[in-house]
């Protein structure tokens, strides 16, 4: 029953969500279709930024906010929003306004935020009385909008908290009695980088009027002069922002610092206040001193071209001080170093030391006059003995980082530092660290190309970043300590040229409570199987952009892992030991994901291990198979209905393969058997005349008449009388002719073949007994073939067959080749009678003795 209730619970709850996502939605809005609205119970809230609307709108009483960033209107007509007494917040910027008229914002009563900078607001028309309705206004922003001299009459927003607003003064202050009615100002903004600042004295009258401020930014003011008591006055000051005021120098500094104790000042940022081309500067006791007697928390001094800080002045720093940035400076080490330990900051922001130079931000130019009175003495001892030392230090300076080493003072209470793209090039060598508590460091973008270590004593750190550092060698014990880590970022190094040595995990095997470990872009081709083995906590694994084909290292001893990265790797698949130890950790991590994204896996049936993996795991896997498929012809979204299509296209490519492929063997077999019937004499001829030479039977090389016998004589064996009787006695006996029998001069012990090839070839003629029994036998066959191809192949197509018919033979009985023979006349037919034989022995002694 409970179990019911819940259930409606939930689906009224998705219900209910589900209609305030839907009144959630933009529509146009009805008043102005190009705009859109979103309606909730009460308010109306309307986006008409970047629609070409040149006018504005009757806008309902509805709206609450409305927004007409980045259009094209020229004016904001008498009495646009006289109806709008409900509206709150409204935004005119990037548009071509120029004229406002008195009544232009009537009845914005409740108007809270008005933002319009960036218009080209017409002051010399401007009505004092514009301002007037909106009385209720906290944030009025106007910046880049009056470029010269101007004084805006605010004294009716006597509500006014913030104020953002463009600040050009000629001699005379920009910021009048009107101001002394707000109260309630605690923001002013006329900092140059969003508007237009030029401010290029302040002193004490410029902010009289405005003694509440607790924020005030400064920057990029062109100011050249600070009076001293020009602050004084602002006791709620908590943040005052110098930065970018290069002609200030920390010369015009020391007037500010002097004032600071009677203020409330937490944040203090002064970056940027020399020239990018500046000599290098120091940092005196005389300018720092005073801020001992403030709450200061953080200090921004980037930019500086900081080279030194007198000996001595750290220790003004107040012990509130929690954050500082020296970032882009230029330092170089002097006797300060040993006062760093008393600083109390928590996080130190070092980086971009030594690229001090935006080449992009011209200089400022600043006026040539005497330098005004500075409550730091300039020609004091210390700054004419640094003058001198510089030159020295310049020189000892790629040495200092080394004996830096020996000696590393932190300050005492230090937990982040930062040390960014210092352009530092060098191994990591062996490092001692003070007592300390420093949890987070970043040395990425750095050349730390070796990392030797050990680096003892860094017992809290939990956070390393040696990312980009071009390191291609990690010793074993350079992670020896760092035991409490959690995050370690190294990715885009070389570290694929030492991983997949350290085949027993040894390089990490003490950082045995990691959670993320980054080893993107390193190059790695693969990894052992050990090299994670002490990696039991690790929640997020990247190893993306590397060179895996193959991945063999074990992971299901990763019981927390939740996110494999792969992506941008060579794998066209994942082993199945790999899959299964992923099938397994799914089990403890119920949403493991694995990034498989840019990796060449085919949508083809090579790849349909995989995909059946991927269909039917719980891992989450991210890929581009779907998409690959789908120009595949597959249009489905959905893993499983793909492996289900191609498991059915790849059976089928299966037969298919082995059809063809077995089609193609028969194929070549019966091309290969066609080939040796076609050659077979030939094939037989070579084999037995090279066997013959191997016997010594035939001599390798022949001279034209150097024949063993001039005739050899092939016979069935019926025909044998003939032979021994006649054929002997006339031609070898009386004609003097040599001949070779097979039963007289054939070699014992020798295969017949190989003795008839051998005898065919060292006789000049071959003489064919011809009759029916030579048709019928099998060797005599033979002979005739041996001799037809002793003719083609060796006699060079010379007719060396000679046919003897014992009786008459009728055509058709004759196979074609040897019909072939008698066609072209290489034939005697026997007479068998007494004056026919005369002629006949002689007829066939002169054919065999040519
Ligand atoms: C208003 O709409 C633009 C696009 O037309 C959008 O970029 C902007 O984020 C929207 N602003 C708000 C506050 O929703
Ligand atoms: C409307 O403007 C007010 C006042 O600036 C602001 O607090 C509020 O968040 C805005 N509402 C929406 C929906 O943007
Ligand atoms: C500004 O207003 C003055 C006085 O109405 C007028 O003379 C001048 O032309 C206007 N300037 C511009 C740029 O419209
Ligand atoms: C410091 O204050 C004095 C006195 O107001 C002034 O004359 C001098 O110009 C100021 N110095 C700088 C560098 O701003
Ligand atoms: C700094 O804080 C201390 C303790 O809160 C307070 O007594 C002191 O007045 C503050 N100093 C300044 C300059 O605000
Ligand atoms: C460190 O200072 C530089 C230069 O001002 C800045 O760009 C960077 O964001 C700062 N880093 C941190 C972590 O604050
Ligand atoms: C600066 O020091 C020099 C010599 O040490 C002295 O003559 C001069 O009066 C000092 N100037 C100021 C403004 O204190
Ligand atoms: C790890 O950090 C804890 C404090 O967070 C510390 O007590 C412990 O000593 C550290 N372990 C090692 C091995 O340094
Ligand atoms: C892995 O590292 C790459 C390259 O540094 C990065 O783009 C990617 O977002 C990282 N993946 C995760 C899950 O952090
Ligand atoms: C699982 O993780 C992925 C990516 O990290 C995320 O998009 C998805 O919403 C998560 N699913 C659940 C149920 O947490
Ligand atoms: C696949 O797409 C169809 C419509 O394109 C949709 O109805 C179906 O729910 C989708 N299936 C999956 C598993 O995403």
């Amino acid at each position: 029953m409970s179990n019911k209730v819940s259930v409606y619970c939930i689906a009224i709850l998705i219900i209910a969500t589900k209609t305030v996502k839907a009144s959630m939605r933009n529509d146009p809005c009805h008043f102005e279709r190009k705009c859109s609205c979103l309606y909730t119970r009460e308010t109306v809230t309307a986006n008409c930024s970047a629609k070409g609307i040149q006018h504005i709108p009757t806008i309902p009483t509805t709206v609450t906010n409305i927004s007409f960033y980045n259009n094209l209107i020229y004016s904001v007509d008498k009495e646009a929003f006289k109806m709008n007494y409900n509206l709150i917040y409204l935004d005119l910027s990037y548009n071509f306004i120029g004229t406002l008229y008195p009544s232009s914002f009537q009845g914005l009563s409740k108007l809270e935020t008005l933002v319009m900078s960036n218009n080209p607001i017409n002051h010399t028309a401007l009505s004092i009385y514009v301002l007037k309705p909106l009385v209720s206004l906290l944030h009025l922003t106007l910046k880049r909008n009056f470029d010269q001299p101007f004084l805006l009459h605010v004294a009716p927003l006597v509500s006014l908290q913030t104020l953002k607003i463009d600040a050009v003064s000629n001699g005379n202050e920009p910021f009048g009695v009107g101001y002394e009615k707000l109260y309630f100002l605690q923001e002013l903004d006329l900092s140059g980088l969003t508007g237009y600042c030029i401010l290029k004295a302040i002193t004490q009258n410029t902010f009289k009027y405005m003694p509440y401020i607790e924020r005030l930014d400064l920057s990029k003011c062109q100011i050249n002069t600070i009076s001293i008591g020009s602050f004084t006055i602002l006791v709620h000051l908590k943040y005052l922002d110098l930065s970018d005021n290069r002609c200030l120098k920390f010369r015009g500094l020391a007037n500010v610092t002097r004032e600071l104790p009677s203020t409330s000042i937490e944040i203090l940022r002064i970056n940027k206040m020399h020239q990018t081309f500046d000599l290098n500067t120091i940092m005196t006791k005389c300018q720092v001193e005073p801020l001992r007697y403030t709450n200061l928390t953080e200090m921004q001094l980037a930019g500086n071209r900081l080279q030194i800080i007198e000996s001595g002045a750290l220790q003004y720093l107040p012990k509130t001080l929690k954050k500082i940035s020296i970032a882009d400076n230029e330092f170089s080490f002097g006797e300060y170093i040993k006062d760093v330990s008393d600083v109390t900051v928590e996080e130190v922001n070092a980086s971009y030391m030594g690229l001090s130079h935006y080449l992009m931000d011209p200089d400022e130019i600043c006026e040539h006059r005497q330098p005004g009175y500075s409550p730091c003495n300039e020609s004091t001892d210390f700054y004419r003995e640094f003058k001198i030392k510089r030159n020295i230090e310049d020189l000892h300076r790629q040495n200092a980082f080394l004996s830096l080493f020996g000696f590393v003072p932190i300050p005492m209470k230090l937990r982040k530092f930062h040390f960014r793209e210092c352009k530092l090039r060098y191994y990591i060598p062996e490092m001692n660290f003070e007592n300390n508590i420093v949890e987070f460091i970043d040395i990425s973008f750095n050349a730390f190309y070796d990392w030797q270590g050990p680096i003892t004593n860094l017992r809290y750190l939990t956070f390393l970043d040696i990312s980009n550092n071009f390191c291609s060698k990690v010793s074993t014990e350079f992670f020896e300590y760092g035991t409490n880590l959690t995050t370690l970022l190294i990715q885009n190094n070389l570290l694929g040229f030492v991983l997949p040595k350290d085949i027993n995990g040894k390089i990490l095997a003490k950082v045995t409570k990691l959670k993320v470990l980054n080893l993107a872009d390193n190059r790695i081709p693969s990894l052992p199987k050990a090299i994670f083995n002490s990696q039991t906590e690790i929640r997020i694994l990247n190893l993306s952009g590397n060179m895996f084909e193959n991945l063999i290292f074990k992971i299901d001893h990763m019981t927390k892992l939740s996110y494999l990265d792969l992506s941008d790797n060579r794998l066209s698949t994942l082993a199945s030991s790999f899959t299964k130890q992923l099938d397994i950790l799914s089990k403890n991590v119920p949403n493991l994901t694995v990034n498989l994204l840019g990796n060449p896996i085919k949508c083809t049936c090579e790849s349909i291990q995989l995909i059946q993996w991927i269909a039917s795991t719980n891992v989450h896997v991210l890929d581009m198979i779907k998409q690959n498929c789908q120009s595949h012809q597959i249009n489905l979204n959905s893993s499983k209905l793909i492996y289900d299509i191609l498991k059915k296209k790849c059976s089928s490519y299966t037969t298919t393969i082995v059809t063809v492929v077995s089609w193609l063997v028969i194929f070549g077999i019966v091309i290969i058997a066609g080939i040796a019937y076609r050659y077979r004499w030939k094939l037989r001829y070579a084999y037995y005349i090279v066997k013959g030479k191997h016997h010594g039977q035939i001599k390798p090389f022949r001279t034209d008449d150097d024949f063993v016998f001039d005739a050899f004589i092939s016979y069935a064996d019926d025909d044998g009388p003939f032979v021994y009787t006649k054929f002997l006695k006339h031609l070898e006996e009386d004609r003097n002719i040599r001949c070779c029998i097979h039963k007289r001069d054939f070699l014992a012990g020798n295969d017949i073949a190989t003795n008839i090839t051998s005898a065919i070839h060292n006789s000049r003629k071959t003489v064919i007994i011809m009759s029916q029994h030579f048709l019928e036998s099998d060797w005599c066959l033979f002979e005739f073939n041996m001799a037809k191809m002793e003719s083609i192949y060796a006699r060079s197509k010379e007719n060396i067959i000679m046919l003897v018919f014992l009786e008459q033979m009728s055509s058709k009985d004759l196979p074609l080749n040897i019909l072939e023979l008698v066609q072209s006349k290489s034939y005697i037919e026997y007479p068998n009678d007494e004056y026919g034989d005369v002629v006949f022995w002689d007829k066939l002694k002169e054919a065999l003795s040519v």
